[in-house]
């Protein structure tokens, strides 16, 4: 909508009502730290909190992802909304009284305004007047349906404002436009009353149906559950989507369920509303439904808003379609769940019963539930669960068919270290008990995952890694190496830095000739009485002295002496510069080699035999292989100039 100037006035005085901490913490969990309350950043994914706010200042900064700005600032980001608007629910909000730049548009806003808050009234109102019809003579059997039948609380009814749309066909619809004057335009914008496709009026779009208000994060009421008291067809209908109700958007009781969700620091999210209310009156407070759609990313971020260590169980029906309904929710938020954004588990209830069956059915249904949730094995577990279901590894169709899914799932994961523990929990599986075959699945698996072991990398590293160019490299390394050496013997200004940084590393020289000369280089400078020579001439004449009687390196070290070369560049921003790149190439020879090292190393040990060293060099051999795809490729130094 095109809101119309708001006057500065209305804008200060919202900026003063507005209190960034009240603002933020309607979506992000703030903790007290000084000065400061923080919290995971809801702009950004993040495992630790790195978003900050500040009381006094009014202010928000993240200093993992730079957002940052004032409460006014934060919600319209938040909600992807205008200033005008925030401005305005602001402004409503605080009780602040409106004023526009032009006057005469005062009264296009407030009718902007009005709708969405019609709309909200008449909702309210017919949950009203369900809730009532519930308790009155005509909606005798839903409350006993209700109570005898589906065994909930009086409180339980009333917590979640249950009630009963009367039979007749246009009972809502007398209610609402003959008795309280609302607009019939509204009334069916909000989604509660139908035109008749014969003739003229209208009719309820309820009709003997139980009930349930669905609410947003703020517990006003948006839109209806209906369940069908008979066999009659759907057994829920629900609101269609209205101005105030996105179904994918929505999720049934987390206005009720978001403190404990935040006090339980995790989710559950079940199938049905009777599911969350029965979950509900047994103290499982922390519970939402997802309403009859597919699970969203969008539902899931909202979730994980609440929960610090972003745990969330899925607790969908055992049948059929609730493992359907659970891989397609897998699916739907894949992206998060791979990169271990979140901590997702899977809940099948045994017998297939759903989770307000199960809780009525035993008589301390609460702790049994907890039980369970506690057992629920994480998502990918239950994938490879799922894959096994009526499947018999001893036939080489179906070992082919697991095996196959197996490396599908692997393929995906980008933390290395699900990963590696993933390969080996697979090959376990593949080798049925037997301890040759396991090395052997280990190997398999890993040699036919494409992707390397991270999702920084890009094909050319990929490349890199699998088929080095050996001589390529050779090149690269030798080169890197000497430009160290010339540094080091040219340029006293960086020789301390040098040091410190193969020493942090533990790098060691590749090429003997020049580990010989390296050592060589330490014992002269030790040697050395002037350590203020200003002309470096000093260690200078010592290398040429010194090294002359080693012969094996005597054209080594000429070359190294040979100062021209570099002699042109002073500049220590560049030098820097170099020094790193070539760093880098030494980590990466180093890394490489003790790589191989542990993969021949895990190859030769009996993982039954020696597990505890098993573990280990395959531990090692998987993340310095990560570690070798995150530095960065080698780089030549003609590339960087430094001859020209
Ligand atoms: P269920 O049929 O499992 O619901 O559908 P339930 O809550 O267990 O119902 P009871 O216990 O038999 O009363 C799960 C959810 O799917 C949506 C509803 O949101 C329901 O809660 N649904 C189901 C519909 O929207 N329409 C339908 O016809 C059926
Ligand atoms: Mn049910």
């Amino acid at each position: 909508m095109n809101f119309p100037r708001i006057h500065p006035d209305t804008i200060e005085e919202v900026k003063e009502k507005i209190d960034i901490y009240e603002v933020v913490s309607d979506y992000v969990v703030l903790k007290k730290r000084g000065q400061n309350h923080v919290g995971l950043c809801p702009f950004h994914q993040e495992k630790t909190p790195s978003f900050t706010v500040n009381q006094s200042k009014q202010m928000y900064y993240c200093f993992g992802c730079g957002e940052g700005g004032n409460g006014i600032k934060f919600l319209m980001e938040i909600g992807q909304q205008s200033f005008s608007q925030v401005v305005l629910d602001l402004a409503k909000r605080y009780q602040v009284p409106l004023k526009t730049l032009e006057p005469e548009k005062r009264q296009e806003i407030q009718k902007e305004l009005s709708l969405r808050e019609q709309l909200y009234e008449i909702v309210a109102l017919t949950s009203n007047f369900y809730e009532h019809a519930l308790q009155e003579s005509l909606g005798e059997n839903a409350l006993s349906y209700l109570i005898e039948k589906r065994k909930f609380k009086p409180e339980t009814i009333q917590k979640f404002n249950l009630g009963y749309a009367p039979s007749g066909w246009e009972t809502l619809y007398r209610y609402l436009v003959e008795q309280k004057r609302y607009p019939i335009a509204l009334v069916e914008e909000a989604g509660l009353i139908k035109p008749r496709k014969k003739g003229n009026g209208y009719y309820d779009t309820f009709r003997d149906r139980l009930m349930i208000p669905i609410k947003d994060i703020q517990g006003r009421v948006i839109a209806f559950g209906g369940r069908s008291l008979t066999d009659d067809e759907p057994k829920y209908l629900n609101s269609p989507e209205t101005p105030l109700f996105n179904k994918g958007k929505t999720l049934f009781a987390l206005d009720q369920a978001k403190s404990s969700i935040r006090s339980f620091d995790k989710v559950i999210v079940v199938e049905g509303y009777f599911d969350a209310i029965a979950l509900h009156e047994a103290g499982i407070t922390n519970t939402v439904a997802s309403l009859g759609t597919a699970f969203s990313e969008s539902q899931l971020k909202q979730l994980l808003r609440y929960s610090n260590s972003k745990k969330v169980i899925f607790n969908f029906d055992a049948d059929k379609a609730g493992i359907k309904a659970t891989e397609r929710a897998i699916t739907e938020i894949e992206s998060l769940i791979y990169s271990g954004q979140v901590n997702l588990k899977i809940l099948n209830i045994p017998d297939g019963k759903d989770a307000d069956e199960f809780i009525k059915s035993h008589h301390n249904g609460s702790e049994k539930y907890q039980e369970l949730i506690e057992k629920a094995p994480l998502w990918l577990n239950w994938q490879i669960q799922q894959l096994l279901i009526d499947k018999n590894l001893k036939q080489a169709d179906n070992f082919e068919q697991v095996a196959q899914g197996m490396v599908k799932m692997l393929n995906k994961l980008s933390d290395s270290n699900q990963r590696s523990y993933y390969i080996s929990y697979c090959a376990e599986i593949l080798a049925q008990g037997d301890a040759r075959l396991l090395t052997l699945y280990i190997k398999n698996l890993q040699t036919q995952l494409s992707k390397p072991l991270t999702k920084l990398s890009t094909k050319n590293k990929q490349k890199t890694f699998i088929k080095p160019e050996t001589l390529n490299v050779n090149n690269l390394l030798k080169e890197a190496e000497t430009i160290l050496l010339k540094i080091y013997i040219h340029y006293p200004q960086h020789r301390q830095e040098i040091f410190n940084k193969l020493e942090e590393k533990s790098l060691i020289f590749s090429l003997s000739d020049h580990r010989i000369i390296w050592h060589k280089l330490l014992e002269i400078e030790e040697n050395i009485l002037n350590i203020h020579d200003a002309n470096n001439q000093q260690f200078i004449s010592q290398i040429e002295a010194n090294m002359a009687d080693l012969s094996e390196v005597s054209s080594k070290v000429k070359e190294l002496l040979n100062f021209r070369e570099i002699e042109q560049y002073e500049d220590s921003n560049r030098l820097n510069l170099i020094i790193d790149a070539a760093l880098i190439s030494l980590e990466k020879v180093n890394l490489e080699k003790y790589c191989n090292y542990c993969e021949q190393k895990y190859k030769k040990i009996s993982s039954q035999e020696d597990p505890v060293n098993y573990q280990y060099y395959l531990n090692e051999y998987l993340s310095s292989k990560q570690k070798i795809l995150q530095l960065q490729p080698l780089r030549s130094f003609s590339q960087l100039d430094i001859y020209s």
